[in-house]
């Protein structure tokens, strides 16, 4: 049976880690699914990952309709998330709703969509029409010319009043889940112990309700500069895939992982 958004709260009320990776194809998504994985995400990070470009911002909703269907074809058990990409989602919650759909009829159980309070109304507007949203706050990549480039957030003390009201805000617009990227650790607690929906990190310390890297950062087939969050499984595990996925979960379900080193 599919893991439900239900399912995630009860792990985050009973204290248990939530696992997720990206996923972008159907094979990656049975053996994550095999995996125990609790969520996929099937980011923009496509983008870079898959299309080579040096950011998220050229990836279509075509894009992510395509890819959504593949991994739903895939993951029979695990809890998807689609992205929502540049541009499909800033105009008007109408749009972003008409959007949206297309996503998850694609076969995704949530979106995910970056920013924080400029999207209180897309948000409502979305989850009182029965689509559920993942906030994203932090280093919003979809951002990164607005931020400066892939920087930390968060560092500065209205800065991360900004985001902790932010978080609060996403809630209230009836965000299930929340995803935070590169902030301090001392801050992603902070977020996590006032939030009523998991919290998802990623560069955001070992108190988030759960991890999530990108696959191909984890595996170290990604070319790109590696952020200082990223860990190669690939090279822990001894080079099988299998074995790395299977260490990443043991040790985010373990809290091993995020360590120091992978925190700021
Ligand atoms: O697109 C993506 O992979 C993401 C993660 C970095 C959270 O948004």
């Amino acid at each position: 049976m599919r893991i439900t958004l239900s399912n995630l709260h009860k792990m985050m009320r009973d204290g248990e880690k939530i696992t997720m990776l990206t996923c972008y194809d159907a094979s990656f998504a049975a053996l994550l699914d095999d995996a125990g994985l609790d969520t996929l995400l099937v980011g923009d990070s496509l983008g870079n990952v898959l299309q080579g470009h040096e950011s998220t911002l050229p990836v279509s909703l075509r894009d992510m309709v395509y890819h959504t269907q593949c991994v739903a074809r895939g993951a029979k058990r695990t809890f998807i998330i689609g992205d929502m990409p540049f541009g499909t989602f800033q105009v008007s919650p109408q749009e972003a709703f008409r959007n949206a759909a297309d996503i998850m009829a694609a076969g995704a159980q949530m979106v995910k969509i970056e920013g924080g309070r400029p999207m209180l109304e897309t948000i409502s507007f979305l989850t009182e029409r029965g689509i559920p949203v993942c906030g994203h706050l932090g280093l919003t990549p979809q951002s990164v010319h607005q931020l400066g480039g892939y920087r930390v957030q968060g560092r500065a003390e209205d800065d991360a009043q900004r985001l902790l009201d932010d978080a609060r805000i996403l809630e209230q617009a009836g965000a299930g889940m929340i995803v935070l990227e590169a902030i301090p650790a001392t801050l992603a607690s902070q977020v996590t112990a006032a939030a009523g929906v998991p919290t998802i990190g990623i560069g955001a310390g070992a108190d988030c309700h759960g991890q999530v890297l990108v696959l191909h950062d984890l595996l170290d087939v990604y070319p790109g500069k590696k952020a200082k969050f990223v860990k190669n499984y690939m090279k822990s595990a001894g080079g099988s895939i299998q074995d790395a996925v299977a260490l990443y979960v043991e040790e985010v379900r373990s809290g091993k992982f995020p360590g120091k080193e992978h925190s700021f």
